[in-house]
């Protein structure tokens, strides 16, 4: 297994902490990722890392940080897509040089950050989150947290997996082609662990669509905040099978009876 698709499959959020600063090395590890991690929509995700104490960054549901990561993005089309993408691409790097983060966007002092990496009227901060060393202890405010939204859970394949249209479930994906790729969407991050994404499977294309459940805030809508996730996971997943292909806007208006909502094809290649 890939040392991403790896790093996809044991992810957990991680919101206990354990005080212990990050060598300059890592830190600087971090940075040059920062400055150039992509997206598929060309789009600069402006992504800081910050010293929490030195900028009063505080969650309360967080503790023992030393640092956060924030990103912010100008408003434009898929700015959402692009900035779930490419911040979840710096959680996944994070994991890999084994640092734990978890995604904020309601529980932290928004204005605070937003102050701190001066979010102007045309930009949007979708989320923020710690970053380094996961203590050995959750807090009993994180082991609540995480009971209260059944962090440990996930939707079955057969209900965000489908051949071809939204009555065929797909239950298994032993033999599938694509089962490294899909697995990995499956274990990804959420807002509320409310797991938005539904992918049709038609031959080469894949079709991703959004289920929202979480109303659209001034931020925009973060389930297509999570949509960019779930991409990135596909992608970093991709590139560790070797499987080539390109994206489209070309909505095959599936029939559905959830008003689900089209975001992107991939066509294989
Ligand atoms: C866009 C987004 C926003 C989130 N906002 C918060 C938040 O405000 N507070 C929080 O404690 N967790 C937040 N989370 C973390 C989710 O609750 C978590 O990813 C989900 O419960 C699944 O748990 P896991 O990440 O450990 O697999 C957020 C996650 C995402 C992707």
């Amino acid at each position: 297994m890939g040392i991403l698709i790896d790093a996809m499959k044991n992810r957990k959020s991680v919101r206990t902490f354990s005080n212990k600063k990050l060598d300059e090395s890592i830190i600087d590890k971090i940075k040059k990722y920062i400055k150039d991690v992509d997206n598929p929509f060309g789009i600069k995700i402006d992504i800081r890392f910050l010293n929490a104490k030195e900028n009063g960054l505080i969650s309360p549901v967080i503790s023992g940080e030393e640092y956060y990561l924030a990103q912010k993005v100008e408003r434009q089309d898929n700015y959402d897509l692009a900035s779930g993408y490419s911040f979840e691409k710096v959680c996944i790097y994070a994991k890999t040089l084994g640092l734990g983060t978890v995604m904020l966007a309601s529980t932290m002092n928004r204005s605070t950050f937003e102050k701190v990496i001066d979010v102007k009227d045309n930009e949007v901060m979708f989320v923020v989150s710690p970053i380094g060393y996961e203590s050995n202890k959750r807090t009993m405010v994180e082991s609540l947290l995480r009971k209260s939204i059944n962090a440990d859970t996930r939707l079955p394949y057969e209900k965000i997996f489908f051949d071809k249209n939204f009555d065929n479930g797909i239950k298994s994906l032993d033999g599938n082609t694509l089962k490294d790729l899909l697995e990995v969407i499956q274990k990804a991050p959420s807002a509320k662990n409310c797991q938005p994404w539904r992918i049709v499977i038609d031959d080469n294309k894949i079709h991703f669509y959004e289920y929202q459940t979480i109303k659209t805030r001034p931020i925009g809508d973060i389930q297509r905040f999570d949509m960019g996730i779930a991409l990135a996971h596909f992608d970093m997943a991709r590139s560790e099978c070797n499987i080539e292909g390109i994206y489209s806007f070309e909505n095959p208006n599936i029939e559905n009876n959830m008003d689900l909502q089209y975001v992107i094809t991939f066509n294989l290649k």
